[in-house]
């Protein structure tokens, strides 16, 4: 999809951080936006700085999980705006600190709103890609929690949902590309948003809301790390080039190498002991 003047764009977890970055760019090159999110207000707000680009935005309250809430926005959407170009299924959360002691309510929500949201988006909006005329493109916000494995602070939880949603994504991608529907994984590293503060969206069924940072971040955790807006530019390149992967960081690619070399070496032990076992 190389031009993407007046097309139409879709963004969860628009109201904060890489949603918002993603839905500026999209309205700076002249598309209309759709923006949901599930803290009331905030896609309300990034909507008036997308209207003030002289494009047409709606926002909604939507919680990613909500599979019936979907299907009503998809009927929206396609009523108003007549089809759907960009889906970006970018809402997570965060779950922090030693894989072993995640709680059985972290497993549930990390991967209800980081592996089933996509997947809810996708299903809701999939179909109707299809049978529309003009292009038709999804971004699944992953991360690079879903190529390596606690560099920077222990993230078990949340890089198992971003391996999953990251396989699932290259799949899709192999798959759809047949039918000429574009499929990308966005895989930032450090990005200044509020996903240290992610706790604040945990639902009371899961042990409620807290104001309290992630273990190991503090509120200005992220404030050195990369502006969402310049994430937002990046997707709309990867996007316009139909990229299985979407870097932001390029420089952390050391990081996907040391992953891969120690699944290496233990082909490589394996190998040698099939060796011996042989000799
Ligand atoms: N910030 C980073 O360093 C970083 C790095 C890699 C990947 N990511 C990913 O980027 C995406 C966006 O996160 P962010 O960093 O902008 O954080 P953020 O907290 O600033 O924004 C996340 C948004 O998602 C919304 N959200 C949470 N649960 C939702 C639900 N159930 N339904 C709908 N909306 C929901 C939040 O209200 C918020 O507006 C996430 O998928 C996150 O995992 C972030």
């Amino acid at each position: 999809m190389d031009n993407l003047s007046g097309k139409v764009a879709l963004i969860t977890g628009a109201g904060s951080g890489i949603g918002r970055g993603i839905a500026l760019a999209c309205a700076d090159e002249g598309m209309d936006v759709i923006l949901a999110d599930v803290q009331e207000g905030t896609a309300q707000a990034v909507a008036a700085e997308v209207e003030a680009r002289e494009v047409q935005a709606l926002a909604v309250d939507l919680d990613v999980s909500d599979t019936v809430a979907y299907e009503w926005l998809a009927e929206r959407v396609y009523d108003e705006f007549g089809e759907l170009n960009l889906l970006v299924n970018n809402a997570g959360v965060m779950t922090a600190g030693p894989v072993s002691q995640g709680t059985r309510a972290d497993w549930d929500w990390t991967f209800r709103v980081n592996l089933f949201g996509v997947i809810n988006g996708i299903d809701t909006f999939l179909p109707r890609m299809r049978s529309q005329e003009g292009d038709a493109h999804i971004v699944n916000t992953v991360s690079m929690a879903g190529l390596r494995l606690n560099e920077v602070v222990p993230l078990g939880v949340y890089s198992a949902s971003k391996h999953a949603a990251l396989a699932y994504t290259e799949s899709l991608h192999d798959e759809l590309a047949a039918e000429g529907i574009g499929v990308s994984a966005l895989c930032p590293g450090g990005v200044n948003t509020l996903i240290g503060m992610a706790e604040r969206n945990r639902p009371s069924e899961y042990g409620g809301p807290s104001e309290e940072p992630a273990r190991g971040f503090s509120p200005g955790t992220m404030s050195q790390q990369m502006d969402p807006e310049d994430v937002g530019r990046v997707v709309l390149r990867g996007v316009k080039a139909n990229r299985r992967l979407i870097f932001s960081h390029p420089e952390l690619r050391d990081q996907v190498e040391r992953r891969y070399e120690r699944i290496m070496a233990d082909f490589e032990f394996f190998a040698q002991s099939a060796e011996e076992l042989s000799s």
